[in-house]
């Protein structure tokens, strides 16, 4: 199995990151997780694009080309044999004595990885449980950080619970998913929170609402309440390792009937079909 570390291919064991990186002292750094179906990346090009843009609000210089990141992205895939999963890429401030502010220069560390995750194919048809949790998050939640402590606190509550989910919300209004975006359907309507600073922008959230334009599925990117949360016909959550996946009950409430909902059902065939 090798990895990526600073461009280069290396076996686990080979490579290393200092003590003293600043992704590992402060979580200064950005990261992207693309899916890998038949070994092929999907929509790479739009994770690559948010990573560029997490860079910049992070004043990052990524030192290479979206081109030039494509191919030693396809080059790990290919030698790592990877079929069905992921890769895990991120980019840190690189390695400095400790100072909060920016070193005067470091190399950025880059590392990308591949793991193998199966669709979870049961969770599409059965659905999944969630907890709601107060987003206890910064106000930067747009850039895709390494800063996740409020993200792994909502999820570990949620596991807690026995739930696969923590849906956070500001006070009445729910923002996202621990680590996905949230839809509600109501009367034959999508309603997902706006790509503001309070949520991360999800690519499967784009490739969702691309599908309701193609489909005539009537969607608002608007904010929506606890309470329209818990009286929605149907819930699903979006991300790149879960898909479309139904909420089928929330703090232990059912949504709708308790089932997987059939707009839900039909956004998911859509979404095979991106696949394929
Ligand atoms: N999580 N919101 C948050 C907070 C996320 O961490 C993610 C993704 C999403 C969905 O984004 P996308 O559709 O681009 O995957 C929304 C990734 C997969 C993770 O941290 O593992």
């Amino acid at each position: 199995e090798k990895f990526i570390l600073n461009g280069k291919l290396v076996d686990r064991s080979e490579g290393y990151v200092d003590v003293e990186d600043r992704g590992y002292q402060f979580g200064d750094g950005i990261y992207e997780v693309v899916r890998v179906y038949n070994g092929q990346l999907f929509t790479n090009k739009e994770h690559l694009d948010r990573l560029y843009l997490s860079a910049e609000k992070l004043s990052l210089q990524i030192p290479y080309s979206a081109e030039e990141l494509t191919k030693q992205l396809q080059e790990l895939v290919t030698v790592n044999q990877l079929n069905t999963g992921i890769i895990y890429m991120q980019f840190t401030r690189g390695t400095a004595p400790r100072k909060h502010q920016f070193p005067e220069t470091s190399h950025l560390t880059f590392v990308a990885y591949t793991n193998e995750v199966e669709r979870p194919i049961d969770h599409f048809e059965k659905g999944v449980s969630a907890i709601l949790v107060d987003d206890i998050r910064w106000l930067r939640c747009d850039i895709k950080s390494l800063n996740l402590l409020g993200n792994v606190l909502a999820k570990q509550q949620a596991a807690e619970k026995g739930c696969y989910e923590a849906i956070q919300h500001r006070g009445e209004i729910v923002t996202e998913g621990s680590s996905s975006n949230i839809f509600i359907v109501k009367n034959n309507e999508l309603l997902t929170h706006p790509a503001t600073n309070l949520i991360l922008k999800g690519i499967t959230r784009q490739v969702i609402l691309k599908i309701c334009d193609e489909h005539q599925i009537a969607y608002r990117e608007e904010t929506f309440t606890i309470d329209d949360l818990l009286h929605a016909d149907e819930v699903f959550m979006s991300s790149t390792t879960s898909e479309v996946t139904p909420i089928i009950q929330v703090d232990q409430q059912k949504i709708g009937n308790g089932t997987p909902g059939a707009l839900t059902r039909q956004i998911q065939k859509y979404f095979d079909q991106e696949i394929e």
